[in-house]
């Protein structure tokens, strides 16, 4: 896959490796903090007479719904489908290529979530149009750590010199995958604490990034604390989920031990891991993080389907 700035060739957004360059991901901050500003109906509509595709073959309620929200304050239209396993014609035993192939006849990009890692890539090998991988399996998610690495900038002004700890489970988590290539070129120490059945991907893990086991050894020093699910679909059994399920869990008695100023984040759905308890700290910035995500959202489909107009390279 063609990286940075040359993949305005291929826009195709599939890996966060993508986004290794940092003019890049300034533009597209840039271009998210003035979506932000704007009111919706204020809006230039760079997408008008666009169609985008969501197709979604796991479930989902923010990615797919703050990509549609995006495209539709941004003058352009959906055509979607959800549990696509079920209500495409997957449920007939249609492949995944031939799906993309049909449907990148109908639209201009395509949104996609499937389960199986590499199905974005899958997809746009065959597309005629820009695939946007919304979440393949435990690989990646790039649109969510875009929107997690703005948000960090946004509510603490900076990246370099900052620790972060990535909680919870580090080896299906596709949000922590993506997020962790992208902090790499920063000057940032990450602790990932998670079950030892459950560690990080070396492929994934950033420069300084240090294996912790608990997480009140590491909370004093984190700037930042990103909590996830235990992804319980992705594990061989029950028994092997409800082993460490409940390995940590983020309420008000451990947040006694974080820094005044640090951040929680979580890309949302909680379960266990995260006590609504929390919620009413005013270092909780979960539900700000979420909404961040339809302006991300909007600045990457600019991005995407106008080139010339959404270009970091003019
Ligand atoms: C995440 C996902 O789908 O990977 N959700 C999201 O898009 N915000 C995280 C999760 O499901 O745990």
């Amino acid at each position: 896959m063609e990286v940075g700035v040359s993949s305005r060739l291929t826009p195709h957004v599939l890996s966060t490796t993508q986004f290794i360059d940092r003019s890049l991901l300034d533009h597209l901050f840039e271009r998210t903090a003035a979506f932000k500003q704007v009111k919706a109906w204020q809006q230039t509509k760079p997408l008008s007479g666009k169609v985008v595709a969501t197709i979604f073959y796991e479930p989902s309620t923010r990615t797919r719904l703050s990509f549609e929200s995006a495209v539709l304050t941004l003058g352009g239209q959906i055509i979607s489908t959800e549990s696509a396993g079920h209500f495409s014609s997957a449920a007939k035993g249609e492949t995944l290529e031939d799906t993309i192939r049909v449907v990148s006849a109908y639209a201009d990009a395509i949104v996609l979530r499937h389960p199986d890692v590499g199905a974005a890539e899958r997809a746009a090998a065959v597309s005629n149009v820009p695939i946007i991988n919304a979440g393949d399996g435990l690989g990646e998610h790039p649109s969510q750590a875009l929107l997690d690495l703005f948000t960090i900038h946004e509510l603490k002004a900076r990246l370099d010199g900052l620790t972060i700890a990535l909680v919870g489970d580090l080896r299906y988590g596709r949000t922590v995958h993506s997020l962790s290539t992208l902090l790499s070129q920063y000057d940032v120490a990450v602790y990932g604490v998670a079950p030892p059945q459950i560690p990080m991907p070396d492929k994934y893990k950033t420069p300084r990034y240090k294996p912790a086991d608990t997480l009140n050894a590491v909370l004093p020093e984190c700037d930042v604390i990103y909590m996830t699910r235990i992804q319980k679909e992705r594990f061989e059994s029950v028994a092997d989920y409800d082993a460490v399920k409940d390995f940590f869990v983020l309420d008000n008695t451990v947040m006694k031990q974080a820094k005044r100023d640090a951040i929680i984040l979580h890309p949302l759905p909680r379960v266990n891991e995260l006590a609504p308890e929390v919620d009413a700290d005013p270092r909780a910035k979960y539900f700000e993080q979420a909404a961040n995500g339809k302006y991300v959202r909007m600045a990457l489909l600019e991005w995407v389907l106008t080139p010339g107009l959404g270009d970091a390279s003019g």
